[in-house]
């Protein structure tokens, strides 16, 4: 687009030349188009008709068969559909004003199991940003916004999220691993899972490692509520065991062979502490493996290219920031004399965390494209 909407000259003045200016206004129509079709989303979402399209396949749908199929109004679902099509996530079928899914958007929208799918992504900033007036007060007088006021959007866009991850690649991943797969294969072996959440790694580590019994613990109970439900739907109820508990809490010392940490150290309000207690919590020849998002060693922006176009930066730690902005920051905040980590914990800002904690070192592990991940092994 040629300046900040068209039909209206870019204006030169205090702001800066006629150029910049209407450079720097495309790159907030961007954003604003960015919102709002991040909302058209959640509403396709919400209302089933992503789901409907994705029944219909190529023949798609009429507005009204649509609306009808789903229980809702054709006159709000003829416009979403034409303002879908206008912003590319649904097409016109050839030669009919019927609608439908391009290839790849099911993947992306409504297959919850894909390790693509984007839904948890939206859902969770949803469930972010649905808590505007109470972040407002937080930024302005201190504190934050708890987890458990975040509700089950947030709890359950997180699970859904990281378990196609956990399903599907996290016994591969750790399988790679030649020493940390060796500790974790022990007959027997005793692993925990802090911040397990819904408990999604937890069992996956159940079915990876039959001989190890596990337990995740975590501090928000209706995680913890899910987990045992999950665990108990896939009869894994008698090899992981879920607790109710503060990450720092009590595990007796010197007993687990390996302890995880599945992004969810950057949440916590204590990293040096629960880092603390992990380190005493495993065997001297145990495994300690945090996993958290894969952000650069250092806060380095975009800016304005030559032609006066702004990138802003790289697209995960953008991404992190939003996260960060709504979600984890305020979360961990929430809790007085919080580190407030937020939710981009750089490799320099977990080894200061892991050197005050006591450890050794800190090793980034091999395992590449896990998701937005990296995993790091931290030693006692
Ligand atoms: C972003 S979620 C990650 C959940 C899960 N590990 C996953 O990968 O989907 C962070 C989790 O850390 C938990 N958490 C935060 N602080 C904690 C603490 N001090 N002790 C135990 N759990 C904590 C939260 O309740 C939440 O379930």
């Amino acid at each position: 687009m040629d300046g900040a909407a068209d039909g209206v000259a870019g204006t030169a003045g205090e702001g800066g030349s006629e150029a910049a200016v209407d450079a720097y206004a495309d790159r907030v129509v961007a954003a604003v188009l960015g919102f709002a079709e991040t909302a058209s989303i959640v509403v396709g979402d919400a209302l089933g008709w992503y789901a409907a399209l994705a029944a219909a396949g190529s023949g798609g749908l009429a507005p009204a068969e649509l609306a009808a199929g789903t229980g809702t109004q054709e006159r709000y679902a003829r416009e979403w559909l034409e303002q879908q099509a206008m912003a590319g996530f649904v097409e016109l079928v050839p030669g009919a004003h019927r609608f439908r899914l391009p290839e790849g958007a099911a993947e992306a929208l409504v297959h919850e199991g894909s390790l693509t799918a984007l839904m948890p992504m939206v859902r969770m900033l949803r469930a972010g940003v649905a808590n505007m007036p109470e972040l407002l007060a937080a930024y302005r007088n201190g504190g934050g916004v708890p987890w458990a006021l975040l509700g089950a959007d947030a709890r359950e866009s997180q699970a859904d999220g990281n378990r196609p991850w956990f399903e599907q690649r996290l016994a591969a991943a750790l399988a790679s691993v030649g020493p940390v797969h060796k500790v974790l294969s022990r007959p027997g072996a005793q692993i925990t899972d802090l911040g397990c959440g819904c408990g999604w790694s937890t069992l996956a580590l159940a079915r990876a490692y039959p001989g190890a019994a596990l337990t995740g613990i975590d501090v928000d109970g209706p995680s913890i509520g899910q987990a045992r439900e999950n665990a108990r739907a896939l009869g894994l109820e008698g090899r992981a065991a879920f607790r109710l508990a503060d990450a720092a809490g009590p595990v007796a010392p010197g007993s687990q062979d390996a302890v995880f940490i599945f992004e969810a150290l950057h949440d916590m309000p204590f990293p040096v502490q629960v880092l603390a207690a992990v380190r005493a919590m495993v065997k001297p020849d145990g495994v300690v493996v945090v996993m958290d998002e894969a952000v650069a060693d250092t806060f380095s922006p975009g800016g304005a290219g030559p032609d006066g176009a702004r990138d802003g930066g790289d697209v995960l730690e953008r991404l992190m920031y939003a996260y960060s902005l709504f979600v984890c920051l305020p979360d961990s905040l929430s809790t007085p004399g919080s580190a407030g980590t937020g939710t981009l914990m750089r490799p320099p800002v977990l080894e200061r965390y892991a050197a005050e904690a006591g450890y050794a070192a800190v090793e980034k592990l091999p395992i590449e494209d896990f998701s937005v991940f990296r995993f790091y092994r931290l030693h006692p």
